[in-house]
C-alpha cells in the first residue's frame, strides 16, 4: 500500500488509554460526522492498546476482549465503514504491548491475516518488550510484508519514537508513517520539545511514509490518559499549526464527543488541512527569524516555508517562547529577489485577511505561544 498524504483521524489513547470500549468508538465515530471532522479528512478511527484479550487463543490468535468489544473488532469495522470511516487497531512488534497485552512478535502473519478478516485498515505497531537481539528494521519490514500479503490494504503506522535511529531505516521497510518523536504528554513543554526535535527530521519526511509527531493534545485541556497541565487555546492552536506545517499525520486525541467550538474550529482549519495534505510533500525550509532577537532559526522561534503543489507557497511563523516577538521572513530567503518582478499575496489561514508583500521583508508581532500561517501566491510586482 503507498500512502500520499499523511493519514489523518483520531486515537483512543491519549484521553482513554486502556479504558476503550465499543460504545465509546462508536460514540465517537458519530461525532466525527456530526462534527464536521470527516468532511474535513479525519477518517482513521484507531484502536490503541487495549482493546485485546492478555492472551491468545487455543489457535495463537488475538481475541478482542469480549467485555468491551462485545460484538467482535469485525462487527466494529463494518458500521464504521458504513459510515465512511476506517477502523486502525493496535499491536507490537515485541513480546508484549506497552500496556502488557500480546504483541506480534513472531506471530506477524498471523496477526495480519487476522486483521484482514476483521477488515481493518489502519495498524499502529509499537515498539515495547523487542527482544535485544532482534532488529527493529527487520520487525518493522516482516509485518509490512505480512500486511502486504494479506490481501487488504493496510497502512504499517509504526511507533518505535525514533530509537535505534528509526529514521535510518524506516524507508526501506513498507511503514507509511513512522513515530518520529517520544510520546506527547498535555502540556505546552511537551508540544515545544517535539517540534524542536523534528526540526533535524523534516528532510525525512515524504511521501509514501510520513513524520508521526504523535497525536494531539489539543482539546485535551489537562484531562485523560496523558492529560497534564494542558495548554491554552492559543497553544492549542499553533501545536496544531505546527503538526499541520510539518506534514506530520494528524490523529486527534482529545474526546471529541465534548470538544470546545474552539477545539473544532482549531483541528477543521481548511487551511492548514490542505497545507497537511499537499501532494507535494517538500521539504520546509528556513526564510527569516526573530528581529529582535537573531538572525535566522533560535531555539524558540520558528520561520518556515515550503512549496506547494500548484506554485503557491505556505510560510509559517512560530513563536515559541513566553513573550511576544516580531517574526519576519524575506523575499530573499523565500528565492525572490526585487529583479525576478513577483511578489507575494498573503492570506491568513485563521483569519482570511489578506495583504501584500512587495520588496524585502514581511513582519508580524506574534504574541509568546502564537503563530501566524499564511497561504501565500506569486502575483506580478
Ligand atoms: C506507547 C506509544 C503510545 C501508546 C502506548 C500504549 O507508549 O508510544 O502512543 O500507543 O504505548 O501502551
Amino acid at each position: 500500500m503507498v500512502v500520499y498524504t499523511p493519514p489523518m483521524g483520531w486515537n483512543t489513547w491519549n484521553t482513554f488509554g486502556l479504558q476503550i470500549n465499543e460504545k465509546l468508538i462508536l460514540e465517537s465515530a458519530r461525532t466525527m460526522i456530526d462534527s464536521g471532522l470527516r468532511d474535513a479528512g479525519y477518517e482513521y478511527i484507531v484502536l490503541d492498546d487495549g482493546w485485546s484479550l492478555p492472551h491468545r487463543d487455543e489457535n495463537g490468535r488475538l481475541v478482542a476482549d469480549p467485555e468491551k468489544f462485545p460484538r467482535g473488532i469485525g462487527a466494529l469495522a463494518d458500521d464504521l465503514h458504513a459510515m465512511g470511516l476506517k477502523l486502525g487497531i493496535y499491536s507490537c512488534a515485541g513480546l508484549m504491548t506497552c500496556g502488557g497485552f500480546p504483541g506480534s512478535n513472531s506471530y506477524e502473519f498471523e496477526d495480519a491475516q487476522t486483521f484482514a478478516s476483521w477488515k481493518v485498515d489502519f495498524l499502529k505497531y509499537d515498539y515495547c518488550y523487542k527482544p535485544q537481539h532482534e532488529r527493529g528494521d527487520q520487525l518493522y519490514q516482516r509485518m509490512a510484508m505480512a500486511l502486504n500479503n494479506s490481501g487488504r490494504d493496510i497502512l504499517l503506522s509504526a511507533c518505535s519514537w525514533g530509537a535505534d535511529e528509526t529514521e535510518k531505516w524506516i524507508r526501506s521497510t513498507g511503514a507509511g508513517c513512522w513515530r518520529s518523536t517520544v510520546d506527547i504528554v498535555d502540556s505546552w513543554e511537551s508540544i515545544k520539545a517535539l517540534a524542536k526535535r523534528q526540526r533535524g527530521l523534516m528532510g525525512c519526511n515524504a511521501i509514501g511514509c510520513f513524520n508521526d509527531m504523535d497525536m494531539l493534545v489539543t482539546g485535551m485541556n489537562g484531562n485523560g490518559n496523558v492529560g497534564l497541565a494542558g495548554c491554552t487555546d492559543t497553544q492549542y492552536k499553533t501545536h496544531f499549526a505546527l503538526w499541520a506545517f510539518l506534514a506530520s499525520t494528524l490523529m486527534i486525541g482529545c474526546d471529541i464527543r465534548n470538544m470546545s467550538e474552539e477545539t473544532a474550529r482549531i483541528l477543521k482549519n481548511p487551511g492548514l488541512i490542505a497545507i497537511n495534505q499537499d501532494r507535494a510533500c517538500r521539504q520546509p525550509f528556513s526564510v527569516g527569524g526573530s528581529f529582535n532577537f537573531a538572525c535566522g532559526d533560535d531555539e524558540d522561534s520558528f520561520v518556515w516555508a515550503r512549496l506547494l503543489d500548484g506554485g503557491d507557497l505556505a510560510i509559517g511563523m512560530f513563536n515559541l517562547s513566553d513573550h511576544p516577538r516580531n517574526l519576519y521572513f524575506t523575499l530573499n530567503d523565500l528565492a525572490l529577489p526585487r529583479f525576478c518582478g513577483r511578489k507575494l499575496e498573503l492570506t491568513d489561514v485563521w483569519t482570511g485577511e489578506v495583504c501584500q508583500v512587495g520588496e524585502g521583508l514581511h513582519m508580524a508581532k506574534v504574541d509568546g505561544g502564537d503563530c501566524r500561517v499564511y497561504r501565500a501566491k506569486l502575483i506580478r510586482a
